[in-house]
């Protein structure tokens, strides 16, 4: 109750709009030293609510790190609740770029929002950080010199674990997921994978988002009896359906796999319901680098609570952005010197080294994780170094 009291203040605090930190205590602004205005859209209310507040957490904890200054500037923080809702993305977007006149954008969660987003920067220029959406299109045919995206495609957080997959002897699965933009591409992304690897999918299974009414496929999975499930599920949708999963009796007859997002960030609130379960993301626990330690003692000193893959994307753009700054010491006006020296970034991220592809997208070693009581347990790499083709990238 505690924590989720806290976390209630935090989001809600977020609502409230921009936060100001002043270059130095005492100082006089002038238009030299004016703050960086930073604009977080992400969802601070629905389905994906805890996601935002974490990326947030995350982006605030690199902020805090560096005495709330970029390359001598303050830095200034406009929140703006997306509601994981596609329809808006574009107006909400215009209204951080060309009302609040902010000088980089940060967001979203949700797939369908950030390529609502992508429209708007690509038409202002404005410097954008995803530190979330998976959307192919994103890093793929809508690249461009000012979109970076600090979390993964959608394609890569799934495509190696149909290889583990047939490592446990499986040889059919159904998948079900959510019908938007990330299920989809989570679903071919599953297909390709363990397919390759000699499997079938037997059936993809959809539900519209962000529902959680699982019972009719439920039923039908235990019809159809594959020899396990893949899934893409998060937020609260992933909690409702682990317990869901187990409450149809699915649980220990048909093993469930999924992406991460399915395990990350929940297991307090699911108690032993994914004990066991397997998972591939470029993030989990007992990751061991210097880095991670340090991350995840901040966070937890900060927040009073453990950071999850949401918190590291959001603290990896919070890194991203702070690079490109003083590389054009505060001049964040130096678009393309800002721009290329964060394409040129090797960042000292918690989830171990990171790099950005020639299309700006992480490449990253997908980890293979299970459910350990309260903890998603890296037990070992599902693929090195994984980088996303980027269809149909033309960088200008
Ligand atoms: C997405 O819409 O791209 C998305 C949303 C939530 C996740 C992962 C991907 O956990």
């Amino acid at each position: 109750m505690q924590r989720r009291g806290f976390l209630k203040a935090l989001a809600g605090a977020a609502l409230v709009g921009p936060e100001l930190y002043p270059a130095a205590s005492g100082a006089r602004e002038t238009s030299g030293n004016a703050p960086v205005r930073i604009g977080l859209m992400l969802p601070y209310t629905g389905a994906y609510a805890q996601l935002g507040t974490n990326i947030t957490n995350g982006f605030r904890l690199a902020m805090a790190e560096r005495g709330q200054r970029l390359a001598g500037r303050g830095v200034e923080i406009l929140t703006l609740d997306d509601e994981s809702n596609p329809a808006k993305a574009p107006e909400n977007a215009h209204r951080l770029v060309s009302r609040d006149k902010v000088d980089v954008l940060v967001g979203s969660v949700h797939s369908g929002v950030a390529l609502g987003m992508a429209r708007v920067v690509r038409e202002t220029g404005t410097p954008w950080i995803n530190p979330n959406a998976g959307a192919a299109e994103i890093t793929g045919s809508l690249c461009a010199a000012n979109v970076f995206r600090t979390s993964f495609s959608n394609w890569q957080t799934i495509y190696p674990l149909g290889q583990v997959l047939r490592a446990r002897g499986h040889r059919s699965a159904v998948f079900l997921t959510w019908r938007y933009v990330a299920g989809e591409e989570a679903a071919a992304a599953f297909r390709e994978g363990f397919e390759q690897a000699g499997g079938k999918v037997v059936k993809e299974l959809y539900l519209t988002f962000p529902q959680t009414d699982f019972q009719a496929l439920l039923t039908e999975i235990a019809a159809l009896k594959p020899d396990a499930v893949g899934t893409f599920i998060s937020g609260a949708g992933a909690i409702k359906f682990l317990k869901d999963y187990a409450a149809a009796g699915l649980r220990g007859r048909i093993p469930l796999y999924g992406s991460g997002f399915l395990t990350d960030g929940i297991l307090d609130e699911v108690g032993d319901v994914a004990e066991g379960i397997e998972t591939t993301l470029h993030y989990g626990d007992g990751i061991e680098n210097k880095k991670n330690q340090a991350f995840r003692l901040a966070y937890a000193k900060t927040f009073k609570l453990q950071p999850d893959v949401y918190a590291v994307q959001g603290y990896d753009a919070g890194q991203l952005l702070a690079l490109g700054v003083e590389a054009v010491q505060g001049a964040v006006g130096r678009r393309a010197e800002l721009l290329s020296a964060m394409a040129k970034a090797k960042i000292d991220s918690p989830r171990g080294r990171l790099v950005f592809s020639s299309a700006h997208n992480p490449i990253q070693d997908i980890y293979l994780r299970k459910v350990v009581g309260r903890e998603n347990r890296v037990i070992g790499v599902a693929h090195k170094a994984l980088a996303d083709p980027g269809r149909g990238c033309k960088m200008a």
